[in-house]
């Protein structure tokens, strides 16, 4: 069977790593994939967002599935587009992607659903915008409704802050479009946890939660990233916890699109801020996380591609995800400056060829942001490498992980020493 992953990322690399070790030995395509990749795919230079250049090559190559790693295609419409022309494609349509691709379309659904989030308004024009900071604490939350690679939010600790946001969103238009619309929103306290599920429309089935740490520096300082190393199981989301999730969070979700006529096949992402007893849906996502996918995929013992078919069959209910008893941390390995301004093109010392085997512990490394140079791999992304490993427990995995890092290096490079650690703040 021939599939095409779209994406270039860590989290492209664990699908494909993942598919690559179905007992149906797909044949793998990735557009454009990375230097990792390249090891488990074929690659094909074609961008994300080119979304004829996607269409073509997969009739052409004879695509059997295509697997949507990132947001930009699904909220621009690949799938619509895929599947008008017959094709056999994994993600939501862009109606169902508009819960990562509008704040708004989310907030508005929670409401109506009664699923617990914070409290919201949403702004179009500057002076309103500002005039409705009045009904809020500090600090509020200020988002920009659509897409900004994950940099849209401000949490504005005082009045100046705020409308400083507001201004740089919608009057400088530094999301361009994205900003023309922006939710406000109460600020929650607690601990950030992600809930990944696969949904068919009709079943909703949560994968293992993983933790994520999305600010740049240890202990959780710095700005937010798109996440700088995750570890599953997580320590916050017990069974009881999940249990409630599932009840409280997830099915309403599924009552909730089928009520509304959303469509939604695929995975939905689903942003948790946990305080206590409270627990509150920070926002939606209509894909895997990055780096979460490169803990969740490594522990599930099922075929992926059965799951993926399953769904796209809508034959969730009849699947049971399956975990390997070992705990799994992932470092990313950064360029210096991210999530800012940093430089690509550093040659990586140290690092091996991939390991394929489903039953060893690894290490792992992950190609975030690689491309293949001359004289062997260099650094092209902000994020470089997701360096993955299991171990027994928590500690033993972290350990090992950390030990892979050090025998890894590039010019610039920067990762946090806490990952799979508790912090406190
Ligand atoms: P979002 O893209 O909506 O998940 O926001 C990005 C990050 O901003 C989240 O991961 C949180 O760390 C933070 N954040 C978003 N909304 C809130 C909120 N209402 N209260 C506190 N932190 C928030
Ligand atoms: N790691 C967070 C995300 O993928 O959105």
């Amino acid at each position: 069977m021939k599939i095409l992953i779209i994406g270039s990322g860590g989290r492209e690399h664990a699908i494909a790593h993942k598919l690559s070790l179905s007992p149906r030995n797909p044949e793998l395509y990735a557009a454009p994939g990375n230097a990792g990749i390249a090891e488990v795919a074929t690659c094909v230079n074609i961008q994300v967002d080119d979304l004829e250049g996607l269409l073509d090559f997969a009739v052409k190559a004879k695509i059997e599935l295509t697997i949507v790693g990132p947001e930009l295609p699904l909220v621009m419409g690949v799938v619509d587009l895929f599947e008008s022309h017959g094709l056999n494609i994994f993600g939501p349509k862009k109606a169902g992607a508009l819960f990562e691709g509008s704040k708004d379309f989310t907030k508005a659904f929670l409401l109506r659903h009664g699923i617990p989030t914070a409290k919201y308004e949403t702004h179009t024009k500057l002076d309103a915008a500002i005039a409705a900071l009045k009904g809020f604490d500090y600090p509020v939350v200020i988002k920009a409704d659509g897409l900004a690679a994950g940099k849209g939010v401000v949490i504005a600790e005082n009045q100046r802050v705020a409308e400083q946001a507001l201004i740089d969103m919608m009057t400088n238009r530094v999301f361009g479009d994205a900003g023309d619309c922006v939710v406000i929103e109460a600020f929650l306290k607690g601990v950030e946890a992600s809930v990944l599920c696969f949904v068919d429309g009709k079943t909703i089935l949560p994968l293992q939660p993983a933790q994520d740490y999305k600010k740049a520096f240890d202990g959780d300082e710095g700005l937010n990233t798109g996440g700088m190393g995750t570890y599953s199981p997580s320590m916050i989301i017990d069974e009881g916890l999940m249990s409630r999730i599932q009840h409280e969070i997830l099915d309403p979700f599924i009552t909730g699109i089928q009520q509304d006529g959303i469509p939604f096949k695929g995975i939905l992402f689903v942003g948790l801020m946990i305080d206590g007893d409270d627990i509150n849906v920070l926002e939606y996502n209509a894909r895997l996380g990055d780096p979460e996918t490169e803990v969740t995929l490594i522990r599930m013992e099922n075929d992926l591609l059965e799951v993926v078919e399953a769904t796209l069959e809508e034959r969730l209910s009849e699947i049971t995800l399956k975990w390997r008893p070992e705990h799994a941390v992932c470092v990313i390995m950064a360029s210096g400056g991210y999530p800012e301004a940093y430089e690509k093109g550093f040659l990586i010392e140290g690092l091996p060829v991939f390991s394929l085997s489903e039953h060893d512990l690894g290490p792992f490394y992950y190609h975030c942001g690689t491309k293949r140079v001359l004289d062997g791999v260099a650094t092209n992304g902000g994020r470089v490498l997701g360096v993955t490993a299991l171990g027994e427990d928590l500690r033993e995995a972290r350990r090992r992980a950390y030990d892979a890092v050090k025998s890894v290096s590039f010019e610039k490079m920067m990762f946090r020493k806490d990952i799979g650690t508790l912090i406190q703040k």
